[in-house]
């Protein structure tokens, strides 16, 4: 999904990604595959644990309440998981990290899809009326429902064809993942300042803020070193 989540691996890539797109999966350390299979496997706990809860009869009071806010904390952890990826690539040095992009962003999208669908159906049994209704009195919903539409741009030209097919275009509709975060915040923010519990919107706000300032002070100081080049 996301530029975050994509599999092009170095700066040549981000130039062009579609030409890195062409080229072959490069192959990285043996620990790469089994890591990816643990990832894999792991990104699935959220959605297990609900089920299970679910069956041992343990999602509370209000179950859909339950299912709304896990997956949407779910799909900010994510988002946060897919964001830190090129930062921590670039801390530590280990390059083949970003070949767990592409698969985070698309677990971020998966849980937003969860989130989504069990407010539409389980929540308002698709009652157009009741959401508008309901929209209304809880504006952050819209907030919401903006950054979902951002990631299933993201997801829809996630796959190797979309990015070739895209070019540079890709490149840029890709940096839509850092709207999607700032949306995702807002939202988080909003529905919380309702209940005066801001804790976990500050915390995820804090995260958010120093992987989308640490994206900026790097575009910066590239953009200072290219005026200072002589010529
Ligand atoms: C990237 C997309 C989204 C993210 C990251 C996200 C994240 C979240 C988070 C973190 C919460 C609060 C959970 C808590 O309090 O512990 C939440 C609540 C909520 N979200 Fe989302 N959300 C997204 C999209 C949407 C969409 C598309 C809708 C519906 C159209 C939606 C409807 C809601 C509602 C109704 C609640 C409040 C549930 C309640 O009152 O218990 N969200 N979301």
């Amino acid at each position: 999904m996301p530029s975050e989540t994509q599999t092009v691996s170095d700066a040549g890539a981000r130039r062009n990604p579609s030409a890195a797109a062409k080229r072959p999966a490069a192959t990285g350390p043996r620990w790469v595959v089994p890591a990816k299979i643990a990832v894999f496997v792991a990104a699935w706990y959220p959605l297990v644990r609900m089920v299970f809860f679910g069956v041992t009869d343990r999602l509370g009071a209000n179950p859909i309440e339950f299912i709304t806010r896990s997956t949407g904390l779910w799909t900010l952890v994510f988002l946060c998981i897919t964001l830190a990826v090129t930062p921590l690539r670039r801390l530590t040095g280990i390059s083949v990290l970003v070949r767990f992009r592409r698969m985070l962003g698309l677990y971020a999208f998966f849980y937003a899809t969860l989130h989504f669908t069990t407010y539409l159906w389980f929540d308002k049994w698709f009652d157009v009326t009741a959401i508008l209704k309901d929209i209304g009195k809880r504006p952050f919903i819209m907030v919401g429902f903006a950054a979902f539409v951002l990631l299933i741009a993201l997801a829809a030209t996630s796959p190797r064809a979309m990015v070739r097919k895209l070019g540079r275009r890709w490149q840029t509709l890709h940096r839509a993942i850092y709207a999607a975060g700032v949306l995702a915040i807002l939202h988080f923010w909003w529905m919380r300042a309702g209940k005066h519990d801001l804790l976990l919107p500050k915390l995820y706000g804090a995260i958010m803020l120093a992987l989308l300032g640490w994206r900026l002070i790097v575009w910066l100081r590239g953009r200072m070193a290219l005026r200072a080049k002589p010529g």
